[in-house]
């Protein structure tokens, strides 16, 4: 979950990076070699943070997509989907606080000008060496220049890692001094000072940092022709947004109640300081994002008595009427785990943070990260967060329109409440809100909310299950990743790469060979069985090499199945292998017999 407006503590807790990084090399180097995924605009040198799906890629891609798009709304009676534009009108973004507060700080080397997210630095340890300016050490410099060297001449800071000599820092600050007119830099007031887990020098050099500044994340453009102030606008930076701000729209002319959610699939774009881990931090890159729409905890009270208390026994397996935003948020995790444990992302693999209360934001009531084990460090691949009501608030003040609902039970179970009961509810809610230290309600706008309320009318509180689609590309990738030992037929040993996909997601689900390809009749054949089969499966059809190395390549793509087509099948050895063909499965190397009207009967349940 994007930690903008509070505290970086789990950035930084989440970037240590392990020493993995050659598997992430032979990863990447496989993803372009085999058509996954390529730099974007590669042939004029790239461009930092976007990245291109090749054939294999955009398969997988769109295999993720489907599993979450299925397991999220089709399968459900309580979600439906959206499809909202990436532009959408910047009011929006200023009432969601992203045009204020989206933002990462960002700090400059003073030396390289090399650009860093500041909470992203490496912290170090060691002496800092600082000087108060610099002289100009020669004298017909000095004489030419003649203007306020004291201007060319800040103060500057060094700092110096533990073995490392005096000099080092020196001769850095001398280039710094240079690269501001200095000829021959003369040091000044030169002082030492101890310093541990420092984020404010270039890890690279040990160069001084600028101080950190926010630096906005959205991408703009401008809306037709004249392209002034007036006319800005952004490409969005989540695809949430959009779900707020047609909430009314989607309730208004489809049959859904609270409980419900409304979900997209779409592009998001965020100008990050520094794109790094492949894939992993892009600047253009998709969510899957669900808003799951609920009754404030009081209505519930209002309906069930209670609201379900969350113990380590509840039982989480279907949603119950006296759900308050705990257990739906409990549940939603739930949901997601099993999402993932369906595409083979199992608890070995996954880890939990829940975030604390420094970290989340003032409107959050709860958020917990769902992390991956990258080869570069755990990482978060999704947020799953309880936002209250701040959203739909947001909106309907910015916007002016209403965003409540009309709950009919609502209404009816407050109308079978004591006078002394809604009391006791203003009072209680005036004084949770008197407690927050952001965010809180007047006296007078509680008594109103409660009174609402008390009609049957709210604003819906929302769980936001907040996942990354090239982030979960790119955890399957890693996790799918195998090397296998192989000795030829002549003895020689050689390392191959096995793709192990889930199969519900391999780019592929079947390749046809001939075992020959002048032999017309296997041809043939293979054609037949390859032009039946992908009407219903993505299939591959390869006559190229040796049938070993056709598995080789079948392999490194991740196709979980390979049939061979041989004189068997043609009914050369009787009449009892006609039409039957070999059957390999990745994973295990087996083969088997099977006849070929059976062929989707056994790859379809396994690959959906
Ligand atoms: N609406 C909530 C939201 O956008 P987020 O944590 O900022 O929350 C959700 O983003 C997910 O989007 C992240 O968990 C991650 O998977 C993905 N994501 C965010 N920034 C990304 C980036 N720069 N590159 C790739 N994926 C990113």
């Amino acid at each position: 979950m994007r930690d903008w407006g509070r505290p970086r503590i789990f950035a930084t807790l989440m970037s240590q990076p392990t020493k993995e990084i050659p598997l992430m090399e032979k990863i990447v180097s496989l993803c372009k070699r085999r058509g996954f995924i390529f730099q974007s605009s590669e042939i004029y040198g790239g461009i930092n943070g976007f990245w291109d799906y090749g054939p294999l890629g955009a398969e997988l891609k769109r295999n993720l997509r489907t599993t979450w798009w299925n397991a999220m709304m089709r399968e459900r009676e309580d979600v439906v989907p959206l499809d909202a534009t990436i532009i959408m009108h910047p009011a929006i973004w200023k009432a969601s606080g992203h045009v204020d507060t989206f933002s990462d700080p960002m700090s400059d080397c003073l030396l390289t000008k090399k650009r860093f997210r500041s909470d992203h630095v490496e912290p170090q340890s060691g002496v800092v060496y600082h000087w108060s300016g610099a002289k100009e050490g020669d004298e017909t410099a000095r004489k030419e220049i003649q203007l306020a060297l004291d201007a060319l001449s800040p103060s500057f800071s060094v700092l110096l890692p533990a073995g490392k000599p005096p000099e080092s820092a020196r001769k850095i600050a001398i280039q710094y001094y240079q690269q501001r007119g200095f000829k021959i830099p003369e040091l000044q007031g030169e002082t030492t000072e101890k310093v541990e887990n420092s984020r404010a020098f270039n890890p690279e050099n040990g160069a001084q940092l600028t101080e950190p500044k926010p630096f906005n994340l959205m991408f703009h453009t401008f809306v037709g022709a004249t392209a002034t102030d007036a006319d800005k606008a952004y490409l969005r930076p989540e695809t949430a947004q959009a779900i707020f701000a047609q909430f009314k729209n989607v309730v208004d002319s489809c049959r859904q109640k609270v409980p419900f959610g409304i979900c997209q699939i779409g592009k998001a774009f965020r100008n990050e300081v520094t794109p790094r881990n492949f894939t992993f931090r892009s600047r253009e890159f998709e969510q899957m994002e669900l808003e799951f729409f609920i009754k404030p905890d009081e209505a519930i009270e209002a309906e069930c008595g209670s609201v379900a208390q969350w113990s380590e026994s509840a039982d989480l397996s279907a949603p119950q009427d006296n759900w308050g935003w705990d257990m739906w948020h409990r549940y939603w995790v739930k949901e997601r785990t099993a999402y993932y444990a369906g595409i083979g992302l199992g608890a070995d693999v996954l880890a939990y943070h829940w975030q604390t209360k420094e970290e989340l934001a003032h409107y959050a009531r709860a958020c917990v990260d769902i992390l991956f084990k990258f080869p570069f460090g755990t990482e978060e691949l999704e947020g799953i967060a309880a936002r209250g009501d701040f959203d739909l608030t947001a909106h309907q003040n910015a916007s002016r329109k209403p965003q409540d609902v009309f709950d009919e039970e609502v209404k009816n179970a407050f109308a079978k409440w004591t006078d002394e009961q809604r009391a006791a509810l203003i009072e209680r809610k005036k004084t949770e809100h008197r407690a927050k230290t952001t965010g809180g309600l007047s006296d007078e706008k509680v008594v109103e909310w409660c009174e609402r309320l008390f009609k049957g009318f709210y604003v819906p509180h929302v769980i936001e299950p907040s996942a990354g689609l090239d982030r979960l590309a790119l955890a399957v990738l890693t996790l799918a990743f195998a090397e296998v030992e192989k000795t030829d037929a002549k003895g020689n040993k050689e390392t191959l790469t096995v793709m192990r996909f889930h199969p519900r997601i391999a780019p592929k689900k079947i390749a046809i060979f001939p075992l020959l390809k002048n032999k017309p009749e296997l041809v043939a054949k293979a054609r037949d069985i390859y032009e039946s089969l992908k009407r219903h499966l993505a299939a591959d059809y390869d006559e190229g090499g040796s049938i070993g190395k056709r598995y080789a390549r079948q392999d490194e793509a991740g196709t979980p199945f390979c049939v061979t087509v041989d004189f068997d099948t043609l009914g050369e050895k009787g009449p009892e292998l006609k039409d039957t063909v070999t059957l390999r499965h990745r994973d295990s190397g087996e083969q088997e017999r099977v006849k070929i009207s059976d062929l989707l009967g056994i790859i379809l349940p396994a690959v959906s």
